[in-house]
């Protein structure tokens, strides 16, 4: 009897899906558990644009657009990314509208790597990243920045090229998940200047840019602009993760290639969700403002607690996650320590491993829900942290 399995790619049955979501779906059957498991945000989609993407429906806005999306859409992203962050993109010929930052990412990395490609990944990093370079066929070099407060610096950068001088691509994110870390505008032109020497291509994901609690996020977009392919888009920023808009801009010749290959995936993003967008950038700018002023509260009091508990960290710069070291005297590895904690207090973390390299040893907390579930879950850990 045939047996299908034996015709699926190599490639394929070697992709591991995270176990972020297998490992959170776990957890979800405790009951009575307090989950900072989850990397969306608890916050509604701001009413105009709510409002907007029904209009949009009940116009009959319901066929596909252009593939690379709404030029409405395309332009209000484009005046988005300029008065946020001073890039220029035109949007006739220099951005996609994605489903997702998601999205962005598959058609980004089918576009660039290709069969024993190397890939340059600062970890520990968002899981999808790994797989796709998996699945593409290209190979991982993981750069372990746990020794660096969890920052890709120059001279790291430096050193990881002279070991891999034929390395193609780079991934960057900021602010990061897992680690809430970011870059100072010296510390982006730092890194630029060292990647201008090369001729690698950089992806630089800055979904969470708007969730900065420093001042203004800085592109690395701004400094190497014929280098990098940027990703941006309302999931975090306006809390729409289900809308599914995402935004990936770069040189034009390079934006037609990614653009085919979106393309092939899904034809062009759901036209009403387009018209929401369209509204989120266009008069949605400060959207992101009390979310980010709440989640900067959440972050003081997780940041401050973890400490108290002994739980080291490096202070999150940004997005809405802490990653938070164990302290050596529970004597576990961080997926033994999570599922320990969820057993036995009921609090819901992600194993820092989940995230690559620089992850073991490291739990990450997610502060995206309610201060009353953070100030449970300490209640808890303090009980566990009393009983070890
Ligand atoms: C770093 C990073 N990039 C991309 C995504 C996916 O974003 P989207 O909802 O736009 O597909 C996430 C979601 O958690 C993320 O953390």
């Amino acid at each position: 009897m045939v047996n299908l399995i034996d015709a699926v790619q190599p490639n394929v049955i070697k992709t591991q899906l995270s176990d972020i979501y297998g490992f959170s779906e776990q957890l979800a059957q405790i009951p009575d558990l307090v989950s900072l498991t989850i990397g969306e945000p608890d916050f509604p989609t701001p009413e105009h644009v709510k409002k907007a993407g029904m209009a949009a429906i009940a116009a009959d806005e319901s066929h596909y657009t252009a593939t690379w999306g709404r030029i409405g859409t395309r332009t209000a992203a484009a005046n988005y990314l300029k008065q946020r962050y001073d890039v220029d993109y035109d949007p006739a010929t220099q951005v996609v509208i994605t489903n997702g930052v998601t999205e962005a990412m598959y058609a980004t990395l089918a576009t660039f790597v290709g069969k024993g490609d190397e890939v340059l990944l600062p970890t520990p990093a968002f899981p999808v990243y790994d797989s796709l370079v998996e699945l593409n066929g290209g190979k991982l070099v993981e750069i372990d920045t746990q020794p660096d407060e969890f920052l890709l610096t120059p001279e790291r950068l430096r050193a990881t090229l002279q070991e891999h001088p034929h390395a193609k691509v780079l991934i960057v994110n900021f602010p990061s998940n897992p680690t809430g870390r970011s870059y100072s505008a010296d510390q982006i032109q730092a890194l630029a200047d060292v990647i201008a020497e090369t001729n690698l291509v950089v992806v630089s994901d800055e979904i969470y840019s708007e969730l900065t609690y420093t001042g203004r996020h800085v592109s690395l977009a701004k400094y190497l602009p014929d280098q990098t392919i940027l990703f941006n888009g309302l999931s975090k920023s306006h809390a729409m993760t289900g809308w599914r808009i995402g935004v990936a801009a770069g040189p034009a010749p390079v934006m037609t290639e990614i653009a085919k290959v979106r393309e092939l995936m899904s034809t062009s993003v759901m036209t009403a969700a387009q018209v929401a967008a369209e509204e989120a950038f266009g008069n949605g700018m400060d959207d992101a403002a009390p979310m980010r002023a709440e989640y900067e509260r959440r972050r003081d009091y997780v940041y401050n607690e973890f400490t108290r508990l002994g739980f080291a960290c490096e202070k999150p710069q940004g997005a809405f996650y802490l990653f938070a070291k164990i302290p050596e005297r529970f004597h576990l590895n961080s997926a033994a320590f999570c599922q320990d904690v969820a057993k036995t207090v009921k609090v819901g973390m992600i194993p820092g491993s989940s995230f690559g390299a620089g992850g073991e040893g490291y739990v990450r907390i997610s502060y995206a829900t309610s201060m009353s579930n953070l100030e449970e879950a300490i209640r808890r850990l303090q009980i566990y942290s009393d009983e070890h």
